[in-house]
């Protein structure tokens, strides 16, 4: 038989870790056509951009990368070969017409609900121009390939997508669509075959993804405290994390599993946004500055070395002096290990985007800057903190430097060891000898 002819496939990817695993579900998915992931765009057979909606000036960065992918397709055809170009994601999402409109070189635009139908989409575009935007009936996920990932010892196993929340800044209701959890034996069994091919850290990804609800092994409704406990039973699996939450979904049974799981990891990223409560309240999170401390406190007295991470937002609609303040006043009094921080910008067909009292410019670069000279401030000092300590660390990648590996603590600090190449995907516990903003260092630990 003749070898099957082999296409090369670049995807570039921004965004979310939700990108990030859906990226790797498309190459999946393409691989029964001939497609083989390549690093660079050059004489590529098929490129697929895999955009984002949520940072500012979204669409503009989506062409003016078109723009230079582009170049590659010309060069290709000019040696007489054939490029498909795609563009993927919430970008595709919501502009998917303005794309074709606007950039005629592009074969297909796929919203992030129609992965599973790649194939038949690659088929239809050698003949003609494909938008699919839909948001089909069947779900992606019991059409797409198992998770097919090689011997990452980290891995992202996404159990939830779309939310209902409807935050009045987001664009994600609108391109992911509605909540969907995946039953619970489906993420089961996908675990137990990451584990297989090397993983020993599984981060569960869902836009809202506390929000679980999926249906149980006994067809009753299962929630993420629940599956979490289900998955610390898989041989192998070693970590357990999950991003990103909703404090409204903050339940008691996933509290108690921060007390009662070991495997579940010390670390909790819980965006908060605002500490005003005028602002959450414009906002439409449903929760309160003071609701967020309860839940906080809680969290703590269940896991008493737990580590907090948070997204913010400056410059809502309508945000006063006190208002800033009263974020300010939320940093410290929970203080955090990590945070996310952005200016607000306006996402068009979100109702913030209409809101009266739009923020200028120049007080929102004012307010970040200040709220994030106090975040880094704090995530110093709790990198700091960790310096003569000994920690749990599980080498996922060679280091940097040569004889060195790179690591994670349970507070998913990037840590530098030197070490035997050998303990890659082992956890081993280290002493930690420097730290600086982003990254420890330290010593296997002799006992
Ligand atoms: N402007 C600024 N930041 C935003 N985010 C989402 N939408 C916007 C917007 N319109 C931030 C939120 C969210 C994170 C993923 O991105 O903080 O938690
Ligand atoms: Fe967006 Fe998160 Fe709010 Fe959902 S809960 S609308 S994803 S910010």
């Amino acid at each position: 038989m003749p070898e099957k002819a082999q296409k090369k496939l670049y995807i570039k990817t921004w965004g979310c870790q939700m990108n990030v695993y859906d990226s790797r579900r498309m190459a999946d998915v393409l691989a029964p056509l001939g497609y083989r992931p390549v690093d660079t765009p050059d004489d590529a057979d098929m490129i697929i951009l895999n955009t984002c909606h949520i940072r500012e000036k979204a669409t503009d960065k989506v062409f003016s990368e078109l723009g230079r992918l582009k170049e590659h397709r010309d060069q290709k055809k000019a040696r007489g070969g054939k490029m498909l170009m795609a563009v993927a994601g919430c970008v595709a999402q919501a502009e998917g017409k303005f794309i074709m409109e606007r950039a005629p070189y592009v074969d297909m635009v796929f919203g992030p609900q129609t992965y599973h139908e790649l194939p038949q989409m690659v088929m239809k575009a050698t003949g003609e121009r494909v938008v699919n935007t839909d948001f089909p009936a069947e779900s992606k996920f019991d059409a797409l390939p198992q998770e097919n990932d090689n011997q990452g010892v980290t891995a992202f196993l996404s159990v939830q997508e779309g939310c209902d929340k409807f935050c009045t800044f987001c664009v994600v209701p609108y391109t992911r669509g509605a909540e969907f959890s995946r039953p619970v034996s489906q993420i089961a069994d996908e675990a137990k075959k990451l584990v297989e091919s090397g993983a020993r850290e599984i981060t569960l990804l869902g836009q809202n993804v506390n929000a679980y609800h999926g249906t149980g092994k006994d067809g009753k409704s299962c929630n993420l405290g629940q599956l979490i406990a289900i998955l610390a039973e898989t041989d192998g699996l070693e970590r357990i994390r999950y991003t990103t939450s909703h404090p409204r979904d903050m339940d008691q049974d996933l509290i108690d599993a921060h007390r009662d799981i070991a495997k579940l990891m010390p670390f909790l990223h819980l965006p908060i946004q605002s500490g005003s409560d005028a602002i959450l309240k414009a906002m439409n999170r449903k929760h309160s500055a003071d609701d967020y401390r309860e839940i906080i406190a809680k969290i703590k007295k269940a896991r008493p070395d737990i580590a907090m991470s948070s997204d913010f937002i400056v410059g809502f609609p309508g945000e006063t002096d006190e208002d800033f303040e009263a974020t300010m006043q939320i940093v410290r009094d929970v203080t955090y290990a990590f945070a996310y921080s952005f200016k607000y910008s306006p996402r068009p067909g979100t109702p913030a985007a209409n809101m009266p009292m739009q923020i200028h410019e120049k007080v929102k670069t004012e307010r970040i800057q200040r709220l994030q000279d106090l975040l880094n401030e704090q995530q110093l000092a709790f990198n700091r903190d960790m310096i003569g300590k000994r920690f749990d660390v599980l080498f996922d990648r060679k280091g940097a430097k040569d004889g060195q590996l790179h690591g994670r603590t349970p507070y998913n600090q990037a840590i530098h060891v030197k070490a035997n190449p050998r303990l890659r995907g082992h956890t081993v516990p280290v002493d930690v000898t420097e730290a600086n903003a982003n990254s420890l260092t330290g010593n296997v630990a002799i006992f």
